[in-house]
């Protein structure tokens, strides 16, 4: 089993900066939603001061404020320029950014898998319309293998999208052999981040990924209503905006000027005022992981979640459908119980709740995601408890 890379002390020390544990809380739920760690709470706390009791407008320290955290973002995934990250509200928005944004013709073929969450398959379905055809991996037993993507591969497709981590069953796919496959076919690569950000840096360059989207309110332990989208230059050079504001063009104020040149498509999307709170937290949660080391953040999760499938994989009436293989998971262990159905779930929630216990139920799973601060003692808290109530 991986070891954590953090002592008792140092854990201690990182746990000082998420006050819900002191607070007896028990909380394993990032894959839904991440507590603001308190350097991202002062950061965001500063920029409602200034509005509230401060000075008011900030627009210089906003912008520094936007720039260094677009440059952090960058450095996260290993993106070659800052400006290849545009900030949008969602996931949503990102994937759609790129459905929206690029020109089909009838006949076009996506691939896509049936393990994906709606984020990364809706945008694509509005396209049908046109004609397009989304063609699905069907991932038997929580997963699938690169072969099957490209038993799927035709001379027709265009776009290739995966959750870099599957919401359901924590599945983490293979983006280095996708990517191979993607650019030796000239098929472009598009690749969902929620829930592998914050757990674990991507390299989208050694990736060869064209356009990244995640939201930051899970395992980036950042506001609700920010997230970003990275573009190749190929992705780029190929996609139009869905969306336009003052500020898509140059020399936005030179405001009785209206004939002015379109800004690049990553600038463009950037169409009016700032998410400001929601970019400061992210940009101060960008820095505690810097601070506490990506490596070791994801080193410590995959030795939280390899302890929690060892717990459960033997226990009778329990199917753990997470691998246990360090590079097919991630953060997230999910399993269900023979003898608990769907409706039992969430008054089982409610209990765990009841005990300061936070986890979740999905599709008939019980999914429990810990983070960097979280402790293995932590996680026998919560599958003793989960017993005692099934
Ligand atoms: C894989 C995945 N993508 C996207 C989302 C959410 O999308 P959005 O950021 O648009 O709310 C989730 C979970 O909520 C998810 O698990």
């Amino acid at each position: 089993m991986i070891s954590s890379p953090f002592d008792d002390t140092e854990l201690k020390d990182l746990r000082l900066l998420f006050p819900l544990t002191q607070s007896g809380l028990v909380y394993m739920n990032h894959a839904a939603i991440g507590p603001l760690p308190t350097p991202t709470y002062n950061a965001v706390q500063r920029c409602i001061q200034v509005r509230n009791s401060g000075t008011v407008e900030n627009f210089e320290e906003g912008m520094q404020i936007i720039e260094d955290t677009r440059n952090r973002a960058a450095r996260y995934i290993n993106a070659p320029n800052d400006e290849q990250i545009t900030f949008l509200g969602n996931t949503s928005d990102a994937i759609s950014a790129i459905s929206e944004g690029l020109h089909w013709d009838e006949g076009d073929e996506i691939i896509l898998n049936t393990l994906e969450f709606p984020t990364n398959v809706q945008p694509f379905r509005r396209l049908e319309s046109l004609g397009v055809v989304i063609k699905y991996v069907q991932a038997e037993n929580h997963s699938f293998d690169v072969s099957e993507i490209e038993a799927l591969i035709t001379p027709k497709t265009k776009l290739i999208s995966v959750s870099a981590v599957q919401y359901l069953s924590g599945f983490r796919a293979d983006l280095q052999a996708i990517g191979n496959l993607c650019s030796s076919n000239n098929i472009l690569f598009v690749v969902d981040a929620i829930q592998a950000l914050g757990a674990t840096p991507l390299d989208v360059q050694s990736c060869k990924i064209d356009a990244l989207g995640t939201g930051a309110h899970k395992w980036l332990m950042s506001p609700m209503g920010i997230g970003f989208l990275y573009l190749s230059d190929k992705m780029s050079d190929l996609i139009e905006p869905f969306k336009t504001g003052w500020l898509s063009v140059e020399d936005p104020w030179e405001l009785s000027e209206f004939e002015k040149s379109w800004l690049p498509v990553n600038q463009h999307l950037e169409t009016g005022t700032p998410n400001l709170l929601g970019i400061s937290g992210l940009g101060a949660s960008l820095k505690v992981f810097e601070d506490v080391g990506t490596n070791n953040i994801q080193q410590h999760i995959l030795h939280l979640s390899g302890y929690a499938i060892d717990r459960l994989k033997n226990k009778s009436g329990i199917n753990v459908i997470t691998s246990e293989d360090t590079s097919r998971r991630m953060g997230i262990v999910t399993f269900s119980n023979e003898t608990t159905n769907k409706n039992d779930m969430d008054s089982i929630i409610h209990n765990l709740k009841e005990d300061q216990i936070t986890i979740s139920a999905r599709e008939g799973y019980f999914r429990i995601s810990p983070h960097f601060y979280n402790t293995k003692e932590e996680i026998d808290i919560v599958i003793n408890s989960l017993f005692n109530h099934l």
